[in-house]
């Protein structure tokens, strides 16, 4: 029978920690074959495990047997080597590989277990589908690269719990089995069996509990927990994702982002040995929408947006004339230095981008290297007008102006924001270890739902209106601001919070701006407006998005590759297969009857 257990072949050191200062030393190393390399009379496995590879030499002339079942592996399968470490000749160090300068020559080998031929080589080098990376999770965690961002977030939970441990936060759970949470998505929602045709929610996010501990009295909470969210997945959004979610008591916006600075510029120093120099810049929202056209502005590159309505308001050009006349507004955004990147053909695609953003067209103005002008509507206008665009623009040759006008100059801002984002990655502007932080500050309280036809909270209904706005709840509150803020990081949001409202009375206020009955609040927030009459402390928190600052930190796209087990666009988990069917007699015992059922494909 074969031995297939590690006894007498236990590990003493991890494969790619091995270095020229452990030659002469007997070691043992466990791990997966990563190759074989076959050299006639010399066979070398390269084994593999989480810190790395190192060689393993097997001389046929020196021990045919061993070579033998040496000769028998195949890659994938896992053994133990055991073996004396030696310096590698000259010629044959390899510079690419850490532990190249070394090598393990075999004394024994054991095959721990075999493997079948794996549906994608394990290697960072190969290009593989991701439904197929997603089936096999567990083989696309073997590659180095899944390993190291698995390794760079576990890294980034530690230093959120042993920062937040020395500022005084307390790390508390909050249940998964609630009710429904108004973060604005939809909920998962869990069948009870006990109360049948009752349900929990899953927490959109602990905000209500979080704020409930500040009333018991905790001071200071943090909590490293799972999220679920129904809605339209994207490349940074998952329906569970995971949050440091934390939360203060007796502190004012300042104190939170003072706390929260500290623990990035931690996690910078920490995890990529980046100097984040504090303060963090602050930008208003209206701010950021003006000059940039989002609420997460990309800050590594320029084009900045401009408003020319009051030139475009006289001129006789009747798109910018009448957007202006009737209440529009006219942007621009000035691709400086990069005019000649930008063919006729290339000009007239981007007036299709903007479309996109619900831009009604894109009006262009390109001066050549020699400042000889080509625009779409100089025609129209006058020499001063175009001459007053310029220099709002502060055009030099080979610069290239795109204009946006609309009747909303939200529209108009987003779109051209989303237009500088595109461009600025066309050209690769955009580098990933370049790091711009900036808070966001002073967002509109409110804002319009098409779908309900009323005002909602932008935030959640229990963030706190900034102080001098208060008077405006009951007379124009779609001008109240709210104390709230983001941190953005390259134009993602990391993550955001809010002081919230302690007093009863201004919570009550807050309920009645967003249209809800005394009744309708009471069935909804009872919980909280009975707990807020028995003395609350004044309080505020944050929560950051891990999986996004985790990718952000890695460099790459999508907050999949900083998940373990990641579900698809479709909410699917396609190595567990689910969600899936379940028996009768389960629906029964919660008194579900199931009305329609998707097929599946095969
Ligand atoms: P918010 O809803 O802004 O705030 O969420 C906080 C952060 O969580 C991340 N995030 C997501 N990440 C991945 N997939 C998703 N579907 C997803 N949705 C959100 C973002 C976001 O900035 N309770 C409040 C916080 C507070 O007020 O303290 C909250 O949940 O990075
Ligand atoms: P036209 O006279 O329709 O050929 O338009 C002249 C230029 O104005 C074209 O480049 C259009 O794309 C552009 N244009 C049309 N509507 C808008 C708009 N709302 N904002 C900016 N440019 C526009």
């Amino acid at each position: 029978m074969n031995n297939t257990s590690i006894a007498n072949m236990k590990r003493t050191d991890m494969c790619g920690v091995l270095r020229t200062a452990d030659v002469g030393r007997e070691v043992i190393v466990n791990g997966w074959v990563d190759r074989v390399r076959d050299n006639g009379g010399v066979l070398f496995l390269l084994v593999r495990d989480r810190s790395g590879i190192i060689q393993c030499t097997f001389d046929k002339s020196v021990d045919a047997e061993l070579f033998n079942i040496a000769f028998t592996c195949r890659t994938e399968f896992v053994v133990a080597v055991k073996g004396k470490l030696v310096a590698r000749d000259a010629a044959a160090i390899n510079k690419k590989m850490p532990t190249g300068e070394v090598e393990v020559v075999a004394s024994e080998l054991r095959i721990l277990s075999r493997a079948e031929t794996t549906p994608f080589e394990i290697s960072d080098d190969k290009e593989v589908g991701d439904a197929i990376r997603l089936k096999y999770r567990y083989l696309d965690l073997r590659r180095p690269s899944m390993q190291r961002n698995m390794m760079l977030r576990h890294r980034v939970t530690q230093v959120a719990r042993n920062y937040f441990d020395e500022q005084g936060f307390l790390e508390i759970e909050t249940p998964m089995l609630t009710k429904s949470t108004p973060e604005g998505a939809r909920d998962y929602l869990v069948p009870s069996r006990v109360h049948p045709g009752k349900f929990y929610a899953l927490p959109q996010s602990p905000q209500q509990y979080k704020q409930l501990l500040m009333l018991a009295g905790m001071d200071r909470y943090i909590q490293i927990t799972r999220c679920f969210r129904d809605e339209d997945l994207r490349a940074d959004r998952q329906p569970e994702f995971t949050q440091i979610d934390l939360e203060m008591s007796f502190v004012e916006q300042d104190d939170v982002i003072a706390v929260n600075e500290g623990f990035l510029q931690r996690v910078f120093k920490e995890v990529l040995n980046v100097d984040i120099p504090l303060p963090l810049p602050r930008m208003t929202w209206q701010d950021a929408m003006n000059r940039f056209g989002s609420d997460k502005p990309d800050l590594r590159f320029g084009f900045e947006i401009k408003d020319i309505s009051d030139i475009a308001a006289k001129c006789s050009f009747k798109v910018f004339h009448d957007t202006v006349e009737n209440g529009g507004s006219v942007r621009l955004i000035n691709v400086n230095g990069y005019a000649d990147k930008f063919p006729r053909k290339e000009i007239d695609k981007l007036g299709e981008f903007v479309k996109t953003y619900r831009a009604k067209g894109l009006a262009w103005l390109k001066l050549a290297a020699d400042g000889s002008m080509t625009s779409s509507f100089a025609k129209f206008l006058s020499e001063e007008e175009i001459e007053a665009i310029k220099q709002r623009a502060d055009a030099k040759p080979n610069d290239l102006l795109f204009v946006v006008a609309d009747a909303d100059w939200e529209t108009a801002v987003t779109a051209l924001g989303a237009l500088r984002c595109e461009l600025a990655k066309r050209l690769g502007l955009a580098k990933k270890d370049d790091y711009k932080l900036v808070w966001i500050v002073e967002f509109p309280q409110f804002e319009y739902s098409e779908e309900e036809d009323r005002l909602v909270a932008k935030h959640h209904p229990f963030t706190a209106p900034m102080d001098e706005d208060i008077a405006l709840l009951e007379t124009d509150p779609r001008k109240v601001r709210a104390k709230a803020y983001d941190i953005v990081l390259n134009g993602c949001e990391l993550g955001g919070g809010s002081i919230r409202i302690h007093d009863p009375e201004l919570q009550t206020k807050m309920f009645r701006a967003l249209g809800f009955t005394e009744e309708k609040a009471k069935e909804q927030f009872g919980h909280l407006i009975t707990a807020f009459q028995y003395g609350a402390p004044p309080h505020g928190g944050l929560a950051y998005g891990l999986d996004r600052l985790c990718m952000l930190l890695a460099g790459l796209d999508s907050i999949r590759d900083m998940i373990a087990f990641p579900k698809v666009q479709n909410a699917s988990d396609l190595m567990m297969q689910c969600p899936d069917v379940v028996d009768a007699k389960q629906l029964d015992d919660l008194s579900i009857a199931v009305t329609r059922v998707e097929k599946t494909e095969e």
